[in-house]
């Protein structure tokens, strides 16, 4: 066992703690960035002048109508940026663009002394724009061939080899809706400036480091002059990740250009029209089966809908190549990627960061496959899961496979799925107009940023003279508990007790360079880092010790506050005590802490290696009951068994799993955003622009029962404490719940009627889903003669696949279900 995993006996992680600041949480007493203005003197507001246009040219904007508003103190425009006019790492995001490339688009900000000035401000600046066609919609961009950033490429074997020698090839095209991240907390950033220019921006960011480079480069500061601090986030999401940046940069440089604190915080109208969401997709596939029903081949082509600038979506699309296999062993495989540029807002990371999307494709797949391949989905699922000693496409073993297995038989036994199928299947008998059904999902999730070099961490850690410990590490805390995390890893390596150890928050002059708290792999990261950290003082503090107790160094231990010898008899000595007689010896009392992941490689070029430290592993059953009549639905009941490794903290590892899971289950059943795709004047407008238009899960979407356990004997080695990551890979467990709304839908049809859904399944979805399935019973001689359902339908600019001559066609019924459908053709 590694020393990083080993875990001592009397340790305070895997403690049931409650979040460090879920008092503080639900008094309203934590602070967030914006609580900060109202302790920050002589505070100017910023507010935006969007463009409403998809796509225009400004060609003049004049500023002075806005100077004749009271309280109006600057308009800031491209001409004022003394550094770099872009907003990312890119070099495609202008910060004042010329181009409009979405509604909503800031061309112009205006400061005022208050929020409203700046508004009355921000409307009186007059633009005049030459508006050009726009592409909205990711097939208009592919009929376009309108692309950018890289077009990835995975091989693994032989695909036509694979497809010609399989017994059952069907072929598919899907395309799904993204998600708004709807973070409680809007973007925010709070921007002061020193006597020496020295910028100091408070930010509500996942990556401050980048916030900061950002901030210098459009100011043409070097980073030393720039500090970002990030106190915690009211949800990041991924969604705080790389869109903070701009925000920040243009709080700095209202800061710069007048000398006084510039607060920004988008309304949440203008969070949803300005920032970036989850990437839908548009993916065509050809797959193969064997007459078992085991996959020999896939072969796919995944088109994220990028929006107008790349932003992080060249590795959100690498993460859903990676992702595609989910948790099954394919032999030959091919997955091409492309990224469509469209006018919309420019989509970026979210929980899972492509992962959801690729492995979308394959449940989908699956789903859609199972009733034509004769197999239950649950068998179909089981009979592919990887075994040990094979590989994903781009050639990483995939390790403990037999989790799967384990959380899969997990889940059967104590969700009782067997007596509960059963159930089901009396209950649709005597049921016409509900039916009930329960899906089984898995999940496998790689761990670590493809890009290696962003697999390092630093931590800060210093301990007082009277004992009192302080730390300071690279991540930021957005609910996801890695604080809670951090302390309790502090306490551990030090053998002291949480109340001795405090925490203060993430700032780029404490630790340089960090990487964004993302990928799940913050507290991997910077768990490793504090370790390291206080494996230094402790190293340090034993040698003090040994002294004084008279016993070996290798023999000195810490636990619970004391320091002793090994055995109970003996002397020992208080931590507090201890500390103070170091200090007086001169013994560094502090020290900067440093991680960086062991066994990582990855060649972005060929999407070959390594690239993941492990997988995360598991499986979700859900039941839900769908109302025949209006296509309504309501989860009936959830049965989860998570992989965490060795729990840091259980209680938010559940907590993480629930979460998770039902902000899946939101974006593959409710949340449904809605572009204007019309010729109107409206057109490329996000009309799903409040809550109000759009679904959120709320209590009511709860499972009624929802039993969440971690999988137990899952000590990972090579890892903090033996713990996994836990932030977004419970997301994916809810397949399970799109998977059984497929099945209770086509429970409304014959036995074994093969039904697509669209994504998200709403109720309205659903409904058709029913009626298709309903459809199959009137053409039941059809369907039975072909020995599958067969829909072929092509969409608006996509090449549809042909279907084989003189296969059968069942027209589709409606619109909503030219969005997915499969054409499926038997071969051999
Ligand atoms: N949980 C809460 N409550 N709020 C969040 O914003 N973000 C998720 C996940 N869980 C998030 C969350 C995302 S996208 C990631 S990558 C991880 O937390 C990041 O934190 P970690 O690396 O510490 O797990
Ligand atoms: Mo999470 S999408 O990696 O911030």
């Amino acid at each position: 066992m590694s020393t990083l995993s080993d875990r001592p006996d009397r340790a305070v992680v895997g403690e049931a703690l409650p979040h460090e600041s879920a008092a503080l949480h639900v008094t309203g007493a934590a602070l967030y960035t914006d609580d900060l203005v109202g302790r920050t003197a002589g505070c100017l507001h910023a507010y935006p002048v969007q463009a409403p246009y998809a796509r225009a040219t400004v060609t003049a904007m004049r500023v002075e109508p806005a100077y004749a508003v009271p309280g109006v103190v600057r308009v800031l425009t491209a001409a004022d940026v003394p550094g770099v006019n872009d907003a990312g790492v890119k070099h495609d995001e202008p910060l004042f663009p010329t181009e409009v490339m979405f509604v909503g688009h800031a061309v112009a900000w205006v400061l005022g002394e208050t929020l409203e000035a700046a508004r009355l401000g921000a409307a009186a600046v007059q633009v005049d724009y030459v508006e050009h066609p726009a592409l909205v919609t990711v097939r208009e961009a592919i009929a376009a061939e309108a692309f950018q950033g890289a077009r990835p490429h995975m091989e693994r074997g032989d695909v036509e080899a694979g497809l010609a020698r399989s017994t059952h090839v069907f072929s598919g095209e899907f395309e799904f809706s993204g998600q708004e991240h709807f973070y409680l907390e809007t973007h925010c950033a709070l921007a002061l400036v020193d006597e020496n220019g020295q910028v100091f921006a408070q930010s509500s960011t996942q990556h401050p480091s980048e916030t900061q480079e950002i901030i210098a480069h459009v100011l043409g500061l070097p980073s030393h002059a720039v500090t970002v601090q990030c106190l915690r986030m009211g949800g990041g999401f991924g969604g705080k990740e790389m869109q903070p940046h701009g925000l920040a940069a243009i709080a700095a440089l209202g800061a710069t250009l007048t000398g006084r604190p510039v607060r920004l915080r988008l309304n949440r109208t203008q969070d949803l029209t300005m920032t970036g969401k989850r990437h839908g997709f548009h993916a065509q596939w050809r797959v193969g089966f064997d007459s078992d029903g085991r996959l020999q081949a896939l072969d796919a082509t995944l088109t994220a809908d990028g929006g107008w600038s790349l932003d992080l979506s060249e590795p959100v699309l690498a993460r859903a190549l990676c992702h595609i296999d989910n948790a099954y062993w394919v032999p030959d495989v091919r997955v091409n990627g492309r990224i469509a540029k469209t006018n919309k807002t420019s989509q970026t990371a979210f929980r899972g960061f492509g992962g959801p999307q690729g492995m979308l494709v394959m449940e989908d797949l699956l789903g859609r496959c199972a009733p034509l391949l004769g197999l239950d989905p649950v068998e179909l699922r089981r009979r592919n899961f990887y075994v040990e000693g094979q590989s994903t496409p781009y050639g990483q073993p995939v390790r403990h496979p037999e989790r799967i297995v384990a959380a899969w038989e997990g889940v059967l036994t104590t969700g009782e799925v067997g007596r509960r199928r059963a159930e089901i299947a009396a209950f649709n008998a005597s049921h016409d107009d509900v039916k009930r059904a329960l899906a089984v999902t898995p999940v496998k999730f790689g761990i670590s940023f493809n890009l290696t070099a962003f697999n390092q961490a630093g931590a800060l850690v210093h301990v007082y003279k009277d004992g009192s410990v302080l730390i300071n590490h690279g991540g930021t805390e957005m609910g996801q508990g890695l604080h809670t995390k951090m302390l309790q890893v502090a306490a551990t390596t030090l053998g002291i007790p949480l109340s001795r150890v405090r925490l203060a928050p993430t700032r780029t002059d404490k630790v340089p360079n960090t990487s964004a708290t993302a990928a799940s792999s913050g507290a991997d990261l910077n768990g490793g880092a504090v370790k390291n950290a206080c494996e230094q003082i402790k190293e340090r503090l034993t040698a003090v010790a040994a002294g004084r107790l008279g016993v070996h160094p290798n023999d000195v231990r810490f636990v619970d506050g004391r320091v002793r010898g090994l055995g109970d008899a003996g002397e020992s000595v208080g931590w507090d005590e201890l500390v103070g007689q170091a200090y007086f010896q001169r013994v560094q009392l502090w020290a900067a802490g440093f991680y960086r992941t062991e066994g990582l490689h990855w060649d972005s070029s060929r999407m070959q290696g390594s690239p993941f430290k492990y997988f995360a592993y598991g499986v979700a059953a859900t039941e839900v009951e769908v109302d025949g009549f209006t296509g309504a639905y309501a989860t009936r009941r959830v049965d989860i068994v998570h992989d965490v490794g060795e729990s840091l903290s259980p209680l938010v590892d559940i907590g993480q799993i629930e979460g998770g899971f039902v902000q899946g289950a939101g974006w593959l059943t409710l949340e449904d955003l809605r572009w204007d795709e019309s010729d109107r004047p409206s057109r490329g407008r996000l009309a799903t622009q409040a809550a109000s238009t759009y679904k959120l899960p709320s209590f009511s979407e709860m499972p009624e029962e929802f039993n969440v356990s971690l999988l137990e004997h899952a000590h990972e080695d090579g890892v903090v404490y033996g713990s996994k990551a836990v932030g977004e890979p419970p997301l994916m467990l809810a397949f399970s719940v799109r998977e059984a709304l497929r099945e209770a839908a086509a429970a409304f049809g014959p036995a074994g009627a093969a039904v697509d859904l669209a994504s998200p399944a709403t109720p309205e979805a659903v409904y058709w889903a029913v009626e298709s399935a309903r459809a199959q019973a009137a053409d039941e001689p059809l369907a039975r003669r072909a020995g599958h359902a067969h829909l072929v339908v092509g969409g608006k600019g996509v090449e549809p696949e042909q279907p084989e001559p003189g296969a059968p066609v069942l027209e589709p019924e409606s619109e909503r279900a030219l969005d997915s459908a499969v054409s499926a053709g038997a071969r051999r």
